[in-house]
């Protein structure tokens, strides 16, 4: 009651009258429950156990942001901020910290502020945070047949959330991040001050390009340079199996690919995508009940261009792959989105302004990749595949999805925004699984902490750095409020963020001193 008397006496703007559209859910609102299941991605946090916000605050216009932030502190209410929901840890939206002992918490959600403005003349857009990618990628090609935005695949994800974690998809190799093409933001500080790029200053716009929206306020539009992208691309999805049980792989034609692939993937020009999705399954032979163990390791491409093109671009690097003009197809830019997207590419790109996505209960963790890993390393990582779905249960077996990186990527020093995995990276892995049964998350999540494990040897180290967009909790969390520099460093920080870490914290230092926007990785302030 305290928090709704407070934000209304706040309404300092003629829009926040009780006329308006409802704007404050308490937990007996009947539309309380639909709100916050609305962008719930991961179902492990959907649960009766889950914590509760004990108020949704869906701001219309950004003055009901500065409201929600005022009111909050003088209840002393911490604030989750949601855009999209797609957090991987749920962070946007509950707690981990036991019941008992986390903060009340109410949820800024950001889905009614979603308006695009797209400018061709400057090639920039506006874009508030609460659309999806989808609704962004959707505008750009209403307006224009050869311009893109750099980001991610998954149409669903929030503007807000993605791209001040980063946000890399199919083109950026050869345009950078979502967050290396931002030209200005606005966005609401914990002292409930409306900044924009030349208010909020260059350390604070540099933070929140890459180093995590969260910490550092509300961010509520992001002004985007648009990129210009050829009218026709190419795609092509070449898929390689080798089966475990035969005696010697080593000649195999995956293996061989594999190797191949570790050594061009980063080299190629920017204008190609190549990348690589790996996988386990059992298949009975000939009806038999005999079974299997085959690992599929599947290549997609995009080309920024003709066909002809991408297939003598590939045969001349990686002949190993087999590319064949009939493996191609021709498609406009918004046609590969929706092809990423997991949509046919010839259907109709209303399809991208859909919001609902089937959830999951999943677990992701990430990884970099500087050195090839050596045909020893492979074949025990797929053993330990093997063993993992044959003998402990795993239905459903992780797969690695494996990001190229090189291009433009290596072009753009590691401290131009806070995200660091840049020259010297071949790729990035993604670890990732889903089930469906809930009683079953203890033993996946286990499993997906082994597999991290065994990959030790292969990957980046000192620090083994990791995708802040890939939340993952596992690395380690703020005890509380007042965890130390040192601490969040030695375990996340340094992670996510490599040498940035230093800058992220001076920064918050001087934007949010009292940690008001804090949660399990937040940057501490001191
Ligand atoms: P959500 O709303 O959950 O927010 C994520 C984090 O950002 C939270 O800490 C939240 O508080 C904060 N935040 C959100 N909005 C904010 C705002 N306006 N101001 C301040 N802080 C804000 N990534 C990638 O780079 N490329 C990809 O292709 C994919 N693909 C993909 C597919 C699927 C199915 C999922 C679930 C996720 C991805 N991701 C990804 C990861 C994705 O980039 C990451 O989860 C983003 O944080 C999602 O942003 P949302 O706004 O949706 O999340």
């Amino acid at each position: 009651d305290s928090f709704v008397q407070c934000f209304s006496s706040n309404t300092t703007n003629p829009n926040n009258n009780t006329t308006s559209p409802q704007v404050i859910f308490t937990l007996n609102d009947p539309s309380y429950q639909p709100i916050l299941q609305s962008s719930i991605r991961n179902l492990i946090f959907s649960q009766n156990s889950t914590p509760k916000p004990i108020l949704i605050i869906t701001p219309h216009n950004i003055f009901q942001i500065q409201s929600a932030i005022t009111c909050s502190k003088n209840q002393g209410l911490q604030v989750k901020v949601r855009s999209g929901g797609h957090d991987y840890e749920r962070l946007s939206y509950t707690t981990s910290y036991h019941y008992h002992h986390h903060e009340p918490f109410i949820i800024i959600d950001l889905f009614n502020l979603r308006s695009i403005t797209i400018n061709l003349e400057d090639e920039t857009a506006w874009v508030e945070s609460g659309a999806i990618v989808g609704e962004l990628y959707h505008a750009i090609a209403k307006a224009s047949s050869v311009h893109g935005f750099p980001a991610g695949s998954c149409h669903t994800m929030g503007i807000g959330g993605h791209v001040s974690g980063g946000g890399f998809g199919t083109i950026f190799r050869k345009y950078g991040l979502a967050a290396d093409n931002i030209v200005d933001a606005t966005m609401v500080d914990s002292e409930g001050r409306i900044l924009n790029r030349t208010l909020m200053g260059e350390d604070l716009f540099w933070a929140i390009r890459g180093g995590g929206g969260s910490s550092f306020g509300v961010i509520t539009s992001w002004k985007v340079k648009i990129v210009r992208v050829p009218p026709t691309v190419t795609i092509f999805d070449i898929s390689k199996s080798v089966v475990l049980e035969e005696d010697d792989v080593d000649d195999d034609a995956s293996i061989v690919s594999f190797m191949k692939w570790q050594n061009i993937a980063n080299k190629l020009p920017g204008e190609i995508f190549l990348h690589a999705v790996m996988g386990i399954r059992s298949v009975n032979v000939n009806g038999s009940s005999t079974s299997r163990t085959v690992i599929t390791i599947s290549f997609t491409g995009l080309y920024l261009g003709e066909a002809d093109k991408a297939v003598s671009l590939v045969n001349e690097n990686f002949a190993e792959l087999g590319l064949q003009r009939n493996n191609c197809k021709q498609m406009s830019w918004i046609q590969s989105v929706l092809y990423f997207s997991g949509f046919s590419y010839k259907s109709n790109i209303d399809v991208l302004l859909q919001r609902n996505q089937t959830s999951q209960s999943f677990k992701a963790k990430s990884d970099y990749v500087t050195k090839p890993i050596p045909v020893s390393g492979l074949k025990g990582l797929w053993k330990k595949m093997k063993m993992m779905m044959l003998f402990e249960g795993i239905k459903n077996p992780p797969v690695l999805i494996l990001t190229p990186y090189g291009g433009r990527m290596s072009e753009i020093s590691e401290s131009e925004t806070p995200f660091p995995h840049r020259r010297g990276i071949i790729y990035g892995v993604q670890y990732y699984v889903s089930w469906d049964l809930n009683n079953e998350t203890g033993k996946y999540l286990m499993m997906m902490r082994r597999l991290y494990e065994y990959m030790t040897p292969y990957v980046s180290k000192n620090p083994r750095a990791a995708y802040l967009n890939y939340r993952d909790l596992d690395l380690g969390v703020n005890r509380d409020k007042n965890t130390s520099y040192e601490e969040a460093r030695s375990s996340w920080g340094s992670k996510y963020f490599k040498n940035n870490f230093e800058r992220l914290v001076k920064v918050k230092a001087d934007v949010d001193p009292d940690n008001f926007f804090w949660n399990e990785q937040s940057i501490p302030p001191q």
